[in-house]
């Protein structure tokens, strides 16, 4: 392994910030900031149901998941055209360029919109547009991942899939998100099943705040390659265990965890005892409008809060890569850019 500098502790935000890294663990329609969400809003003649950006930033207070996930859904009812879902992928990709990310892997769901009258083809299109544009506008590659809600029922996972048929060539994988508790990944082990003949990788939401038994669910029933969240992994010495043999990443979000109550305080949160415990943990923002930060945020307020430093850095940044759903040859050419900040950092 690339031996690490010691370096200042006042550095360290430098360092985190300067990084090239990759974000695994974010949902596009999490990224709607509300000075985009009051201007798509006008543009298709809505009306906010908050008096302006102040009122509406100051609802985002949560209790947990579900609380959150239905602010979350008002937000989405002011997507109505392709390319709205352009401008709001496009307002994530520059924020992420800033912090560094150069390789991102977006999970959106179709099911929200469709639900909301919008065809699947404008979904995916405006989404696969602005990847497509970032990649030569800011340098930074971006895939996509379909996630299906799983508070909703197989029969309409099947149909969502089966509407995203047409545009498979425009995603790389699928996940599994919305509401976790009652809502076991075992649910969905025949949809993630066609998903995977279809060529398509699988992720899965799983032990945010639901038990470890949904980790092993995900695990041997949708036969995901990474766990989203996974958090509560720690609970369970054997799938712990699991983990480690396989290698199988944890895209945490430690901001998401804190805001939805998941931990009390940054500093109970146990990313430091993951790495320690072996386990391919990564940093994300998961929902950066709603919970205070994008990616950098949360590496500098969880690295100050739990006190870790620039070789955990380094192991998180180089994790993203190799949990990425990208080539061995690209894994290895992120790599070297990483090792490279990392050797000429002082
Ligand atoms: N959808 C958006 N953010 C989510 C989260 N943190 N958990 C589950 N579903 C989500
Ligand atoms: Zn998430």
């Amino acid at each position: 392994m690339f031996k690490i500098k010691p370096i200042p502790s006042d550095r360290l935000p430098t360092l985190l910030r300067l990084m090239p890294k990759a974000e695994l663990h974010m949902h596009i329609e999490g990224s709607l900031e509300p000075e985009l969400m009051f201007a798509l809003a006008k543009r298709n003649g809505l009306t906010m149901p908050y008096a302006d950006v102040e009122a509406l930033r100051g609802a985002y207070v949560f209790d947990n998941l579900q609380d959150f996930l239905d602010i979350y859904h008002q937000g989405t009812l002011v997507l109505r055209t392709e390319q709205d879902f352009y401008d709001m992928t496009t307002a994530y990709l520059t924020r992420a360029a800033a912090d560094n990310v150069v390789h991102t892997e977006i999970f959106f769901d179709t099911q929200t919109h469709t639900g909301h009258g919008l065809s699947t083809e404008v979904v995916i299109n405006g989404l696969h547009r602005a990847c497509v544009d970032a990649q030569a506008t800011l340098g930074v590659s971006a895939v996509l991942i379909l996630c299906f809600l799983r508070h909703l029922s197989e029969a309409e996972a099947f149909e969502c899939l089966e509407q995203a048929e047409p545009f498979l060539d425009k995603l790389v994988g699928v996940g599994l998100a919305s509401s976790e508790q009652g809502n076991p990944p075992e649910k969905f082990a025949r949809v993630f099943a066609k998903a995977r003949a279809l060529g398509l990788r699988a992720v899965a939401h799983a032990g945010e705040e639901g038990p470890p038994a949904y980790i092993w669910s995900a695990l041997d029933d949708l036969k995901v390659e990474r766990i989203d969240h996974g958090v509560q992994a720690m609970n369970d010495p054997l799938l712990m265990a699991r983990l480690v043999k396989d290698k199988i990443p944890l895209t945490v979000c430690p901001l998401s965890n804190l805001k939805l109550r998941v931990f009390p305080t940054l500093a109970e949160h146990n990313l430091g005892r993951l790495l320690d415990a072996g386990i391919v943990a990564t940093v994300n923002s998961d929902d950066p409008a709603y919970f205070g930060g994008y990616i950098n945020q949360n590496f500098t307020e969880t690295f100050e809060a739990l006190g870790l430093g620039a070789p955990q850095a380094y192991q998180l940044a180089r994790h993203s890569f190799e949990a990425s759903f990208i080539t061995d040859a690209r894994k290895a050419q992120f790599i070297d850019r990483l090792n490279t900040t990392f050797e000429s950092f002082n």
